[in-house]
């Protein structure tokens, strides 16, 4: 069981910034990397599409014999994962609960929320961090940023006014910290922390895959042969995916499949 492989999905190339932090963590795993690029944007999609494309998601990584599967995508996370749970007996972590617990748990007061407009629609983190905390959550959409980053075009004068825009509008809360809720923001801390402090910014990606390390270690499911196979696929796109890829992650093959 334990030297199964790990599956890691999202809409694109944003779940390689959990991605590269699992493969530091634990290197010696087999993974299964899955970029829905032909369905993205997930932000702008209804919870009853991104269930359908979830469990397709879910059923291609049953067919490769997984022992456990990383929601590297928030608005699946908010939107999905408690409905399909139930129905498969692999692990699955989904980053918004894992990460909403983890800061909860920090004595911040005041949290913002940056992430796609389905997660910030389901109010999700601000959900999860009523169960364990009182702070305050400003959830914010920037619906934009996930095409920014899929189209390399961070430096363009018009993404870091939009950028600078949604920036401004949270810090009028003064959040002690802002969660980057969606996996593409990570890629845009360059342009965010020219504009703000770094420190600001809470890139959940680390502290995920430290939550996922220890509870596979827990459950006896690390694998014990250095096998090291990354195996990725992507439903659309594979050069683009390759190019935008390249600030987290430098992937070498990568399959285009049809689900
Ligand atoms: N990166 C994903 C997330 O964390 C989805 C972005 C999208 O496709 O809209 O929410």
């Amino acid at each position: 069981m334990s030297n199964r492989p790990i599956g890691v999905f999202d809409s694109g190339v944003g779940g390689l910034s959990v991605f590269s932090q699992l493969v530091k963590l634990l290197p010696d795993e087999n993974y299964i990397y899955f970029g829905d690029t032909i369905n993205l944007p997930y932000g702008s999609k209804t919870q009853d599409e991104l269930v359908e494309i979830t469990r397709k998601i879910f059923d291609f990584f049953k067919s490769k014999n997984v022992k456990a599967v990383v929601m590297a995508c928030n608005t699946t996370s908010a939107l999905t994962y408690e409905i399909l749970k139930p129905y498969y007996d692999f692990k699955i972590y989904p980053i918004v609960q894992t990460v909403a617990k983890n800061i909860a748990t920090q004595g911040y007061g005041r949290i913002g929320v940056f992430a796609t407009q389905g997660t910030i629609n389901s109010h999700a983190y601000k959900r999860e961090f009523a169960k364990y905390s009182n702070a305050q959550v400003f959830e914010i959409a920037c619906p934009e940023w996930v095409n920014i980053v899929e189209n390399e075009l961070q430096a363009d004068e018009k993404s870091v006014e939009n950028i600078k825009m949604h920036l401004d509008e949270m810090l009028i809360n003064n959040p002690d910290k802002i969660i980057l809720g969606c996996t593409h923001y990570p890629y845009l801390l360059g342009v965010l922390s020219k504009l703000t402090s770094s420190d600001k910014f809470i890139n959940p990606a680390k502290s995920f895959a430290e939550f996922i390390y220890n509870d596979l270690e827990e459950n006896n499911l690390l694998c014990n042969k250095m096998l090291h196979e990354h195996k990725f696929y992507v439903t659309s796109n594979p050069k683009q995916f390759a190019n935008a890829s390249k600030l987290f992650y430098k992937v070498q093959e990568i399959t285009e499949i049809k689900l």
